[in-house]
């Protein structure tokens, strides 16, 4: 294929990267499943070590499966270099240790993934890396914060669980202004329903366990992001962390890849169904979906994001008890952490996710008691809503 023809979004993510000429006609890449890889000769180890040979040395510092989905990733989010991670947390981690120093300072969205906040907390205290997170609404809110130290700003968008969106050409406008590096977690969204490069941010990364991977069966991390910081992340934190991606990790998540723009679509299309059937039910309190008109930013995520995905956070009348007894009596919803699986899954921030953040700071966050948080899968519609249904009747008066 060739990749310089302007081509759309689910053919690039079909085929970006990838001829199977090169691989005596096999549809789909193999997996190098080595560990290290034999050189001809001594000169031929000392030029690739030395960085003056383009080749492989030893799968920790790259191999050939993970290097497609990393070229694939960064054709799809519009990025000059990627880099795979064992994990969602390898990749935030390595973007943090790799990008900054002792003694800087980061500014992140509040009601960030609970991982990520822990990250942060373990950076301050072993590494003097130090953060504020804020509600990042009203991004003119960031300049009051910005210390001389201020290095990175960082944000998810929407942010988990509350679904409050940021704007990606302000904070990235911002960032540069104060010669910060702007860091997007687009988890939540995937390169195909939102491209925060193209509105100036300077860093993606994803859990890949969740869209991208799709069906609920690796744990892994992606950033993009320019060919210098990628370098640096790769030199450093990949290198000397080692959070390494397997290759067969790097298959799964390439035919994820394939089917993400259908699947997406779907979970889109179910993901609106419910959250109008919510919204219209007695015994929910409140509805968060960028999709509804009643999103206090609806404005916005029309703007920046190509559709409002599968994520629906909601609030029960009655509080926790509330939203425990839907937990406990849902069927076809899985009871699980995790989001974007074929399955539905169904889970409750306080108890779960989000347990690591203080009760106070979550409130200010926005992350009640009583919210649940919703991952659409690609169940019939029909059927999730019936299922949500009755676990909601045995809410007790
Ligand atoms: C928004 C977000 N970022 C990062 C992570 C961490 O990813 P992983 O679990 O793949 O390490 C998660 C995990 O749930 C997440 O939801």
């Amino acid at each position: 294929m060739e990749d310089n023809v302007k081509l759309g979004f689910a053919t690039k993510a079909i085929h970006a990267g990838y001829s199977s000429k090169e691989h005596y006609g096999s549809l789909n890449p193999p997996i190098y499943q080595t560990s290290t890889f034999v050189f001809n000769n001594v000169e031929e180890g000392r030029a690739r070590f030395a960085g003056e040979q383009e080749g492989y040395i030893y799968s920790r510092l790259g191999s050939p499966t993970v290097k497609l989905l990393e070229e694939r990733i960064a054709t799809l989010e519009g990025a000059e270099a990627g880099i795979a991670f064992g994990s969602g947390m390898g990749a935030v981690s390595a973007v943090v240790f790799g990008l900054l120093q002792s003694g800087d300072h980061i500014i992140g969205t509040d009601a960030l993934y609970g991982g990520t906040y822990s990250f942060l907390e373990l950076a301050k205290e072993k590494f003097n890396i130090d953060y504020t997170l804020i509600d990042m609404t009203n991004p003119d809110e960031i300049k009051k914060h910005v210390r001389p130290t201020t290095k990175m700003i960082y944000a998810e968008t929407p942010v988990n669980p509350t679904m409050k969106l940021v704007d990606l050409e302000k904070i990235a406008a911002i960032a540069k202004e104060i010669g910060a590096v702007s860091v997007v977690d687009n988890t939540f969204m995937s390169p195909y329903l939102q491209r925060p490069l193209e509105y100036g941010i300077d860093i993606v990364l994803h859990s890949a366990t969740k869209y991208i991977g799709g069906h609920g069966d690796v744990i892994a991390g992606l950033v993009v992001g320019s060919k210098e910081n990628i370098a640096t992340i790769r030199h450093t934190s990949l290198k000397s962390v080692g959070s390494v991606m397997a290759p067969f990790d790097a298959w799964l998540l390439l035919r994820g890849l394939k089917t993400l723009a259908v699947r997406l679509d779907r979970h889109t299309e179910s993901a609106m169904k419910i959250a109008k059937y919510l919204e219209q039910h007695p015994k929910v309190e409140k509805v968060i979906y960028p999709g509804l008109e009643s999103f206090p930013q609806y404005e916005l995520a029309k703007r920046q994001m190509k559709a409002p995905g599968g994520l629906i956070s909601f609030e029960l009348k009655g509080g926790l008890q509330a939203g425990i007894d839907v937990l406990d009596h849902v069927q076809i919803c899985q009871l699980a952490v995790s989001l974007g699986d074929v399955d539905t899954l169904i889970q409750h921030p306080v108890s779960m996710t989000h347990a690591s953040i203080p009760r106070e700071e979550r409130l200010v966050m926005g992350i009640t008691d009583g919210l649940v948080r919703l991952s659409v899968g690609l169940e019939d519609v029909d059927d999730l809503i019936a299922d949500i249904d009755q676990a909601i009747s045995y809410i007790k008066e």
